[in-house]
């Protein structure tokens, strides 16, 4: 039996575009269509019904939720901010209040509005400014019901795949402008961070805790041929560390927050920068179950990370982890198998201090719709109709006992 500790944050995770519905004024919401994606649509309608999902969080004893602000639906044409839009955001974290869960707010989950794209998005190099201006708006507002605050969910991730790969809005293919973009996002987390302290201050109200949601992985070199090494241990330098690294230099994150899905399985067919940075297998000669979109489960590599994490000498919060999955017997397995390296870590003297899974319900898994199923909450998309999991109810179990 294994034991957590009594204030341990416990719940699930959500962002606004992949759950609300109806970003009409988001850059996503016009790549969609541009792309012929599958649509976000009403995605999961949660921008209706949260009370109805906060409900169940509730009766599943979850003492944490973690959402994100739809930049676009506040500030939909650039310096008009939406009292309307905001009052939503402020019923919305009362809403959790109200149930005694304790909200972690992000500023930004991808998106953007469509003006802020059209002006050059992160590349511009106004870029901090004009985010730091909705953040104010926002945060003022908001901060007497806050007290955990990301700024950026996983720069690198968004970096890679809107500037590297071309994938995401604005579908760029540049290593030069994907490093404009990193220096930009950089010093707006440092900016906004900074901020929101000197808001509260000026609020009187006691310190907030600020951090980023980082995308982890564990890179693992197929066989000890020194080329997989080198990338490997490359690769963790530069995704894992590099962003947390400069932002700690500037002393800018009171927790580390961590999304941890999968690990890489890397293959490096030649010597050779482009080799050396991307180069994979997908059936690892080590195999393990997958998720239904192919990622490896590998809850081991969690344990690997929280101690590597420990050097920022910062709690740190599980931002997001989870399973997308027709098998709700892995999820449950998923989720626990995850839990037990956490607890391993703790173990080992690091300090974790909640876990988020993703995700409290199913929603738009971005540029793959609807497919992928990670919620502890199914969504039936004909009817909106919520179903708890069997899963959800297993981790339930541990949220209120916290033991496992
Ligand atoms: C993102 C989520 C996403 C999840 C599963 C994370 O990278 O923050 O928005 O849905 O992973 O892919």
């Amino acid at each position: 039996m294994i034991k957590f500790p009594q204030n341990f944050l416990w719940g699930a995770a959500l962002s606004a575009y992949q759950s609300e519905g109806n970003n009409v004024n988001s850059d996503w919401w016009q790549w969609e269509k541009e792309a012929g994606k599958e649509n976000s649509g009403m995605a999961s309608r949660h921008y209706e019904f949260y009370e109805r999902d906060f409900d169940l969080a509730k009766s599943l004893n979850h003492n944490a939720h973690r959402l994100s602000i739809e930049w676009s639906r506040i500030e939909p044409e650039e310096g008009k901010f939406s009292e309307q839009e905001l009052k939503h955001y402020v019923d919305v974290i009362l809403a959790l209040r109200a149930r005694n869960i304790e909200p972690l707010i992000t500023l930004h989950h991808f998106t953007n509005p469509i003006w802020f794209s059209k002006s050059g998005g992160w590349q511009n190099r106004r870029s901090a400014a004009i985010f730091l201006r909705y953040c104010n708006f926002v945060t003022r507002a908001l901060a007497k019901h806050v007290r955990y605050w990301v700024t950026i969910n996983e720069p690198t991730i968004y970096i890679t795949h809107a500037y590297v790969f071309g994938v995401w809005p604005p579908r760029i293919k540049s290593y030069i402008k994907a490093r404009m973009v990193e220096n930009n996002l950089v010093s707006t987390h440092i900016k906004t961070y900074r901020m929101i302290h000197k808001i509260y201050k000026e609020l009187g109200l006691a310190e907030p805790s600020i951090g980023i949601a980082h995308y982890t992985q564990v890179y693992v070199p197929c066989t000890q041929d020194l080329k997989n090494r080198v990338a490997s241990y490359l690769r963790d330098k530069r995704y894992n560390l590099g962003f947390l690294d400069k932002i700690m230099r500037h002393k800018t994150m009171d927790f580390v927050g961590i999304n941890y899905y999968t690990r890489q399985s890397v293959e490096v067919k030649k010597w050779g920068m482009g080799n050396i940075a991307i180069d994979v297998v997908k059936n690892s000669p080590n195999p393990v179950k997958k998720n239904s979109l192919g990622w490896d489960i590998y809850p081991e590599g969690l344990y690997e990370m929280l101690l590597k994490m420990g050097k920022y000498r910062r709690p740190i919060i599980i931002t997001e982890n989870g399973i997308c999955t027709a098998d709700d017997n892995l999820r449950w397995e998923y989720i626990k198998d995850h839990l037990k390296n956490i607890h391993l870590a703790m173990e080992k003297g690091v300090n974790v201090a909640g876990y988020l899974y993703w995700s409290l319900i199913d929603n738009f898994e971005w540029d793959k719709g609807f497919g992928p199923r990670f919620g502890l909450i199914d969504i039936d998309y004909k009817t909106y109709k919520r179903t708890v999991r069997e899963s959800a109810i297993k981790f339930g179990l541990v949220c209120k006992t916290g033991l496992l």
